[in-house]
């Protein structure tokens, strides 16, 4: 019984150490935190409760039965984060580079089946070598089985990834099917083949950081969602991320007690809104004087920009909105917006987050490029989203609402719950300059008279009347009260019920 306790208390502080004080030198010489360390910083203060730390691989080819650590390159268990569950796997690139092994994929396993099975989200800190090479197919074998879980919790318990090492090869598609995804600027990457085979297929050089580092993922693929300096800053944000979200899809979302008066009137945003209507303002100002204590987080910040996406919470409730910027591109929608967008929708309404949608969108992008890339499909995944969305959704039209982009933006047809427009708002099939041009063709070379048209479709289309008039806005709102008013229709519409029709699963336009 000693000998066995003895034994057993080996196995633990070798597991303590993963693959010994020399890896682990190496590893904070990159300015990278341990597996271990990195849990304490995640969750609350000792909250932390280790599962298979014993566990460990059985391989027995090139002489890996003389080489095995306890817990197998991964730390998994449980803990909490602001006193709620959490479900966390972290891999410890100390032991074979943290890469994953039969035993290291089923202890990812069974965090995520009991997350399942109690409700509670799955955070993976990935740092990570791949399949370990020595086993071969069964490590393979370990990622499909890793694979088929993130689809199946997908929609029931939030699922986030913290990429802060190597993440490579197949075994990318992990973090790519959960809901949120976080890196750390120069120590982690994400690519599908690596520098050296995209040299050889391709002929082009590329960095490991430029192919598939923070920046580029954050900015240029939007594979990530948000990039941080250092393991610390990425942390901290994802306890920051989970105030917004709830455990599973059968919780409601969590509230964050205020002082903040629901009914705040905000006299600036009376006057965010240029007179000229060519020109920009910054839809983040209205975000975050909308929100308790002007709070907002934003995610994928610097991908798409031209719509803003993130949470905020409103006297308490948690809240995703989504934003026109007319800063960027004025507002238009692309294929990236369309996307990025659209996710966005889904994952708030599989967690019964409602939806806040400021507007001021003059039009989807035109262009061969974005026909080419196929805008059709990717701009109808927005409108899908919004129209298969049951969560509350509340709209405010600031500005421009033309055309298709006017029926996206969670417009009445698509179910919008309460849909505001402010006096500025100018809603119609397109803007003015447009519309003239096409109607009076005949006028073109006649400067003055196009501008008396314009001036004509002006003052009769764009403005909020003719859709108040019609009840697709319910009213017209002074900018000022558009927070108390936002806080009344979601208070109104906690006990919304909406169900679609019963389908084994609709087809968006992938
Ligand atoms: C076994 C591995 C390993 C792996 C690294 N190690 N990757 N052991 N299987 N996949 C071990 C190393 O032998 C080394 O052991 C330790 O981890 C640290 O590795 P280093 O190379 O010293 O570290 P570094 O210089 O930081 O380089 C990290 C790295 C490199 C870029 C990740 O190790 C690397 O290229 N590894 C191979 C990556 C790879 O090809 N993986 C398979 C991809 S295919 P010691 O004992 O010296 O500390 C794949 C398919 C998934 O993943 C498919 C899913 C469907």
């Amino acid at each position: 019984m000693q000998e066995t306790q003895q034994r057993l208390d080996e196995a633990r502080a070798q597991s303590q150490l993963g693959g010994g004080q020399r890896r682990i030198d190496a590893q904070h010489a990159k300015g990278k935190l341990t597996a271990r360390e990195r849990l304490e910083l995640l969750l609350d203060e000792g909250s932390f409760t280790e599962w298979d730390a014993f566990v460990t691989h059985r391989c027995t080819d090139f002489g890996m039965q003389e080489q095995s650590i306890a817990g197998d390159g991964v730390v998994t268990g449980y803990g909490t984060i602001h006193g709620r569950q959490v479900f966390v796997f972290s891999q410890d690139f100390t032991v074979f580079g943290g890469s994953l092994s039969e035993t290291h994929a089923e202890k990812i396993c069974k965090v995520m089946d009991h997350a399942m099975r109690v409700g509670a989200p799955v955070i993976g800190l990935n740092d990570s070598g791949g399949a370990r090479i020595q086993e071969g197919v069964a490590s393979l074998g370990g990622y499909a089985d890793v694979f088929l879980r993130n689809v199946m919790a997908s929609g029931v318990v939030p699922q986030i990834s913290l990429v802060m090492g190597p993440c490579a090869g197949g075994a990318v598609y992990s973090p790519a099917m959960t809901d949120f995804i976080f890196m750390v600027r120069d120590s982690a990457y994400m690519f599908v083949t690596g520098p050296e085979v995209v040299k050889t297929v391709t002929h082009e050089s590329v960095s490991a950081e430029e192919l598939g580092g923070a920046g580029t993922h954050s900015k240029t693929s939007g594979v990530a969602d948000l990039a941080f300096d250092n393991d610390i800053e990425v942390l901290a944000q994802c306890r920051r991320l989970m105030a917004y979200v709830p455990n599973s899809n059968r919780e409601a979302p969590p509230r964050r007690e205020t002082l903040d008066p629901a009914n705040r009137v905000e006299p600036a945003l009376d006057t965010l809104v240029p007179s000229d209507p060519n020109k920009p303002y910054d839809m983040k100002e209205l975000i975050r004087r909308v929100a308790d204590e002007q709070e907002f987080f934003e995610l994928q910040s610097d991908y798409a920009q031209n719509i803003i996406i993130g949470f905020v919470h409103i006297d308490g409730a948690s809240v995703g909105v989504v934003a026109n910027q007319p800063m960027v591109l004025a507002g238009c929608l692309d294929i990236d917006a369309s996307r990025k967008a659209a996710r966005f929708i889904r994952f708030c309404d599989a967690f019964s987050i409602p939806v806040l949608t400021f507007v001021d969108v003059p039009g989807f992008m035109p262009g061969t490029a974005q026909e080419y890339g196929g805008i059709i499909k990717h701009g109808a995944k927005l409108l899908y989203a919004y129209a298969e969305c049951t969560v509350p959704k509340v709209t405010v039209i600031t500005r421009k609402a033309y055309g298709g982009a006017y029926d996206v933006m969670s417009s009445k047809h698509l179910r919008g719950d309460v849909n505001f427009a402010w006096p500025s708002a100018e809603i119609a099939v397109m803007g003015p300059k447009g519309a003239v041009e096409i109607i009076f063709r005949q006028d073109r070379g006649d400067a003055e008279k196009i501008a008396e048209r314009e001036a004509h479709y002006r003052e009769t289309f764009a403005n909020p009347l003719i859709a108040a008039q019609r009840g697709y806005v319910d009213d017209v709102i002074a900018p000022r009260d558009t927070r108390a008013q936002i806080a009344k229709s979601l208070t109104l519409l906690k006990t919304k019920r909406l169900e679609n029709p019963w389908r084994k699963h609709g087809n968006i336009p992938l």
